[in-house]
């Protein structure tokens, strides 16, 4: 991979990347269309699909992630995918079994609130192996979804901090028609676990009509209360975090006014959601 792209670099070629996990969904079609147009006609689009495991804590879903190589290959070339490339873990983390991997890059700032709270290792395996990628791909530019928001600012400092040329963009979450979150992890929801799992996307429109009613900011614990009663309003949900913040800086926020950002972490049974917006 790295071999090619230095070629396409050699001659001029713009290349497009479009980091995932696989299982591929319009969300990521969304995705891999933006850094088509952003490339433009001469370039080259590179899906990368890899499920890391340095991203999953020890307790979370990493051995049961839905995979799917063969529909990702299909979806892939019909989206006119240059290379899909899809490294396995001892090419991506070499000597990894004999304990013999030990680089990691670590963001300090952004990744300390929200997810990284719930997620303690979370960040510092999507920071590396996102830097491993960028310097494997070595592209001119890489899409991710604003539906990992915390995420998406994490990666553009860290490529700020550690000088990638890489241009990062942020793309619009997609949903599905009654306002959830398009996710890989949506597989997982069967019978009314589906159903329920639309109280994220219900919790953040309600904070919003409440933020936008008001004539003054609102104090966030006023607003954190109303999520969540209506998160234990549904029988198998159960409230992991919501935040209110600066959406530069993720600092959080005592009094939300519009303009400000909610992002939140609900489990409904095993499965964990998030989803975020600006209010
Ligand atoms: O958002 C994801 O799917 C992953 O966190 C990423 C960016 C592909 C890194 O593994």
């Amino acid at each position: 991979m790295q071999r090619l792209a230095r070629d396409w670099r050699r001659e001029g070629v713009e290349i497009g990347c479009v980091p995932t996990m696989g299982c591929l969904h319009a969300g990521h079609l969304s995705l891999i269309e933006r850094a088509r147009r952003e490339a433009g006609p001469g370039g080259r689009l590179v899906v990368s699909v890899y499920v890391n495991p340095t991203q999953f804590g020890p307790r979370e879903d990493f051995s049961t992630y839905p995979r799917d190589l063969k529909r990702d290959a299909r979806l892939c070339r019909e989206a006119g995918v240059d290379v899909l490339f899809a490294p396995t873990d001892e090419q991506m983390y070499p000597g990894a079994f004999e304990e013999k991997y030990s680089t990691y890059v670590i963001e300090e700032e952004l990744s300390r609130g929200m997810e990284g709270a719930s997620r303690p290792t979370h960040f510092r395996g999507v920071t590396t192996i996102v830097a491993k990628l960028f310097n494997i791909i070595q592209p001119h530019l890489a899409v991710f979804g604003a539906k990992d928001y915390q995420q998406a600012a994490i990666i553009e400092r860290m490529a700020k901090n550690l000088n990638f040329p890489v241009r990062v963009l942020v793309a619009p979450t997609l949903r599905e028609e009654d306002g959830l979150a398009m996710s890989s992890r949506n597989k997982y929801l069967e019978g009314e676990l589906r159903g329920e799992a639309v109280v994220l996307w219900r919790s953040i429109e309600k904070v919003r009509a409440a933020v936008r009613s008001a004539s003054r900011p609102v104090p966030a614990g006023r607003l954190k209360t109303m999520v969540q009663r209506l998160v234990r309003s549904q029988a198998h949900a159960r409230l992991d975090y919501v935040e209110f913040f600066e959406p530069e800086s993720l600092s959080p926020l005592a009094k939300v006014g519009r303009g400000a950002h909610i992002a939140l972490a609900v489990f409904v049974g095993e499965t964990r959601l998030i989803d975020n917006a600006r209010l």
